[in-house]
Parts: C-alpha cells; structure tokens; sequence
C-alpha cells in the first residue's frame, strides 16, 4: 500500500489560541462576528457533506459537472506531478483531477478539519494504489510549508470557498499562493457566480433546515472548547444576498435577550432580541472580477470554464 503521511503544521495549543482569540475579538465588537473556520469540527464537516447532497445547493453538482468535463484538459495544460488542495474537505470532486493526471505522483490535501482529512486520505491511498498522499493540517489563510515534491505543481482551490473570504482577506490569500507557484505551476480556483437572488438565497436556506444547523454549529464548537453556554436553539438562522457586495451572508438572530457565557475566556456577552452574529459571507464572481483578482497577485487567467447553466466556474491561471 502507498503512504500516507499527516502532517499537522498547526500546533494543538495554536488551535485553541486561535479560537479563543476569534472568540474574544468577535463577541466583543460591534456586529458580533464568529469566522467560519470554525464550523468544521467532525460534525460541521460532516453537516457539509449534507449540505453538498441538497436539491437546493447547486454548487457541489456545478463544480463536478466541470471537473467531469474538463479533466482532461486541465491535466494537459498542467502535466502535474504534485496536486495541493487548499481546503480538500472529502477531496470528493478531486477524484476526477487525480484521474486524469496520469504523471501525478503525491497528492497534498491541506484543510484545518483532520477528520475530513484522515477519512478522505484513508479512502484515497485504497482507492489509488501508487499515489503518495501527504496530508496536511494547516490553515490556508498562513503560512504554508509544503513538502517537497516533484513539480510542476498544481494548487486547487475548489467548491467556491475563496468567496468565504473578504476581500482584503482574499487579495492576501492569493499572493500567499502565487508564493508557492514556480513558473510552469498553475493554480486551479472554483467560483460561485452572481445569479438570480432568489436561486442563491434558497441555496444558503434550504427547506430541510441542514444549513441552519451548519451555521449553529459554530455555537457548539465554542460550547466544547471553551465552555460556553450558548443555546443553539435561542437563535435563529438568517441567509440573505447583500446586493452591493455581491456575496451572501449567515448570521445567528438571537430570539431574546440573554447573556452568554464564556468561563474560558471569563466573558459574558449580552445579546438584544435580534440582534444578529455574522458568522459567513459567500461571495459570488464576475469573470472579469476573477481575472482582476488573479492578475493583482500576479496570476494570469488562462483558462475559463463553466457549467452548461452558467451557475459556476473553475478558471485555471498561471504564474506571471
Ligand atoms: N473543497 C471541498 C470542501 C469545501 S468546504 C468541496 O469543494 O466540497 C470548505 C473546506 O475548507 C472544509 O473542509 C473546511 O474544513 C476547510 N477550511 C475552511 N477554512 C479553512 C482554513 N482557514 N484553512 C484550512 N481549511 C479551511
Ligand atoms: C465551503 N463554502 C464554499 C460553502 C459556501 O457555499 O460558501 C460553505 C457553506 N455555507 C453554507 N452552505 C455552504
């Protein structure tokens, strides 16, 4: 069988520094706001995989449609030997990547939830005889060592999770990554596209409540790890298309009045009935807003592809 390594580039302690700094920082200002990093412990990641599955989130079968459709050229334009994924979840759709790259050699999924890591990396050296899997557990939003393999390399960065970047964050987030390409590298980037409110609104509240369960996830996580006591069921689940900025938002509504504490962080955090926690945005593109992005952090577009409804896009794009 081929190996499987599992790097952790986050110290344990690092991630609970983390939470409890997000933590502190979020519930103390002015919209209350939690990043959505945190909504993937075993269960929040396990919750998205639903998510993935529901009539009204068409992103998942969007991405796949493509990656069906244009693996074979995007392994032509790109020969990769090495295939990193930022955020890899249960590299479900990556399959069809590793398919098609007939010189691939080592497979390098980086994602903060080593659940989803170690199942999905589990699966793959069973699946793929020969492939080298060297899993990494790390935040894609720092500094990331990658280990030293064969080239070129290939960055995928799938399901449209840049867009739950802000800007600033994005911009930073792309220069980070056109740091780990040499030229002849390439990096390969899903993104949601602007469309109908209606159609994108459904998407982030679906019928069956299973998003509204993502989002109050996060309550849970910061319940566990540092000891809160926040009832999940005293807030409500909002998702709503914010025109100007083009992206969605999920916040937690508080039903009540009520406080909240936090032993860890010797906190109590006042809540007025309605009174909203930001907990993710979801930004939507414009393929010229993508191309400018990329182009900023010194990418080049290079490739644009869609699926045959126009929902969804993966654009390839090279180092400058
Ligand atoms: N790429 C998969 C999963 C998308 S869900 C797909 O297209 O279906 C988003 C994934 O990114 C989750 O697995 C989550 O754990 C991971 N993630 C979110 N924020 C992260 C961060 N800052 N650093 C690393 N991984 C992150
Ligand atoms: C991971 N990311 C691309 C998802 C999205 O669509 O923004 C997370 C998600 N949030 C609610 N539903 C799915």
């Amino acid at each position: 069988m081929s190996p499987f390594h599992l790097t952790r580039q986050l110290p344990e302690d690092a991630t609970e520094a983390a939470l409890r700094a997000d933590v502190l920082h979020g519930l103390t200002r002015t919209p209350k706001t939690l990043p959505p990093k945190w909504f993937y412990d075993a269960v929040g990641s396990e919750l998205f995989e639903q998510i993935t599955e529901l009539p009204e989130y068409y992103p998942t079968r969007a991405e796949r449609e493509i990656l069906i459709a244009r693996a074979p050229e995007i392994a032509a334009a790109t020969r990769a030997r090495t295939l990193v994924e930022l955020g890899s979840g249960s590299s479900e759709k990556t399959r069809y990547l590793i398919d098609a790259l007939t010189e691939l050699h080592t497979y390098v999924p980086v994602d903060v939830s080593d659940s989803a890591l170690t199942q999905a990396g589990h699966a793959l050296i069973e699946e793929r005889p020969g492939l080298d899997v060297h899993a990494l557990i790390a935040d894609f939003t720092g500094g990331l060592t990658l280990p030293d393999t064969p080239g070129p390399r290939l960055v995928a960065f799938l399901g449209g999770t840049i867009g739950n970047l802000l800007p600033a964050e994005r911009a930073d987030f792309l220069a980070r990554v056109r740091s780990l390409l040499v030229p002849g590298d390439a990096l390969l980037l899903g993104t949601d596209l602007v469309k109908d409110e209606k159609v994108l609104v459904r998407a982030y509240d679906d019928a069956a409540g299973v998003t509204a369960e993502f989002n109050k996830n996060v309550l849970t996580v910061v319940n566990r790890e540092l000891g809160a006591d926040f009832d999940p069921g005293a807030f409500d689940h909002v998702a709503l298309w914010d025109a100007e900025n083009e992206w969605i938002e999920m916040r937690l509504r508080s039903r009540t009045a009520q406080t909240v504490k936090v032993p860890a962080l010797d906190l109590a955090v006042d809540f007025a009935a309605g009174e909203e926690l930001y907990t993710e945005i979801s930004a939507k593109f414009r393929k010229e807003g993508v191309r400018a992005e990329l182009s900023t952090a010194g990418l080049e577009l290079s490739h644009w592809w869609t699926d045959e409804e126009g929902r969804f896009a993966l654009s390839l794009s090279v180092a400058r």
